[in-house]
């Protein structure tokens, strides 16, 4: 049997402990070494949460290249760290998932694929959704014509609470578009099998004085309209936080039907007590619960196409698709008015 690939965890919060859990408790190809975090205390957590050897846990990715032994990297930091990060680990020869956004610009994400061709490394964008097994399932029947050419599709994600401070800027993050609808844009362009070609949004600004939100541009509500290139219309909206959980669904229409993923029953269990209360039934609470299979498969994918040397299923390329469909977004709802895709990709 071969040896197991080792993995560094570079970003020990919300998203870096999922994957962690996934490396260390699903993902037999792989062992988590080592982990890096600028925060002590986030990287003691993570290192005494999964076992890593405390000589494993480093403050910097340059103390951990230079000291660590391991052959990829899992990226789970904040969105205008990836680039450095990410061309450093490729340029050192390791392997790297990235969590999405990509990066902040299209330019950044050009940077880093081409750090990873030079090198040779498995590049895999975090977009779990093509992971989770309705998503996929939907994609695949899709693919076979079952519901013929598809010709609309709405796509919603609703988030549960505010977002870490640096997700909530446009500077740091390209604010709710990037953080929260990232995947919807990914999603929707992988089910219609079609480029964006043009973007309008709207956006509003409904929680943020309340809960002492005072970054410039902040907005809690998008809207987005998008025409594909093979004519086809799709929606996206986007809420966080809506307190009411996480709520993450899709409708397609085809020429000879309609496909729906995705609820918001958390459980198959309904309790009802009275008339007056109706059925209750608990939602999903989080993103990790929702998109549980989701995460451990795209790791298990990740360590599987190393092992192989295999192309991952999600690139690049689907990595930069997102962040450009969120720049022309961004430029939408700042400059009122439609925005084509072609704008923002001859701007780079
Ligand atoms: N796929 C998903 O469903 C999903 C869900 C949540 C977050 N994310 C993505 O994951 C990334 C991180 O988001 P989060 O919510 O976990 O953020 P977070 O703020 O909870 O955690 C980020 C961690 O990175 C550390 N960090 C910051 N700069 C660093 C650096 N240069 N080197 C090492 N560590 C550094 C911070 O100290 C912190 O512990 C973002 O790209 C976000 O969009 C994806």
């Amino acid at each position: 049997m071969s040896s197991p690939i080792r993995v560094c965890l570079i970003g020990a919060g919300r998203a870096g402990r999922v994957h962690a859990n996934s490396l260390a408790h699903h993902a037999p190809g792989a062992r988590l070494s080592a982990v890096v975090d600028g925060v002590a205390a986030n990287r003691v957590a993570v290192g005494e949460e999964f076992s890593i050897d405390p000589r494993g846990r480093f403050a910097s990715l340059e103390e951990a290249l230079a000291e660590g032994e391991f052959d990829a990297v899992v990226i789970t930091t904040p969105t205008f760290t990836h680039k450095p990060l990410a061309v450093a680990a490729a340029s050192a020869g390791k392997h790297v998932f990235l969590e999405k956004p990509m990066a902040l610009t299209l330019q950044e994400c050009d940077e880093i694929e081409a750090a990873t061709l030079k090198t040779g490394v498995v590049l895999q964008l975090g977009f779990m959704r093509r992971f989770d097994p309705d998503f996929a399932a939907a994609a695949e029947r899709i693919e076979a014509g079952e519901i013929g050419q598809p010709m609309l599709v709405k796509s919603l994600t609703h988030g549960p609470g505010l977002p870490p401070p640096w997700a909530r800027d446009l500077t740091t993050s390209n604010g709710l578009l990037a953080e929260v609808n990232s995947h919807d844009f990914d999603t929707v362009r992988w089910l219609m099998r079609s480029n964006p070609q043009r973007i309008y949004v709207e956006v509003a600004n409904f929680k943020g004085p309340s809960r002492g939100v005072d970054t410039p541009n902040f907005y809690d509500n998008a809207l987005t309209n998008i025409r594909f290139e093979s004519g086809g219309l799709g929606s996206i909206s986007g809420v966080c936080p809506c307190d009411y959980g996480y709520d993450a669904r899709v409708e397609i229409v085809g020429e000879r039907g309609i496909m729906q993923i995705g609820e918001m029953r958390g459980q198959s269990v309904i309790v009802c007590t009275s008339r007056e209360q109706g059925l209750i039934t608990p939602i999903y609470r989080t993103w990790p619960e929702r998109f549980a299979w989701g995460y451990i498969r795209e790791m298990e994918h990740f360590v599987g196409c190393i092992a192989k040397g295999a192309q991952p299923k999600v690139s690049a390329q689907d990595g930069r698709w997102a962040v450009a469909s969120v720049l022309a977004g961004n430029k939408s709802w700042l400059e009122e008015r439609p925005v084509l895709l072609k704008e923002v990709l001859d701007a780079c």
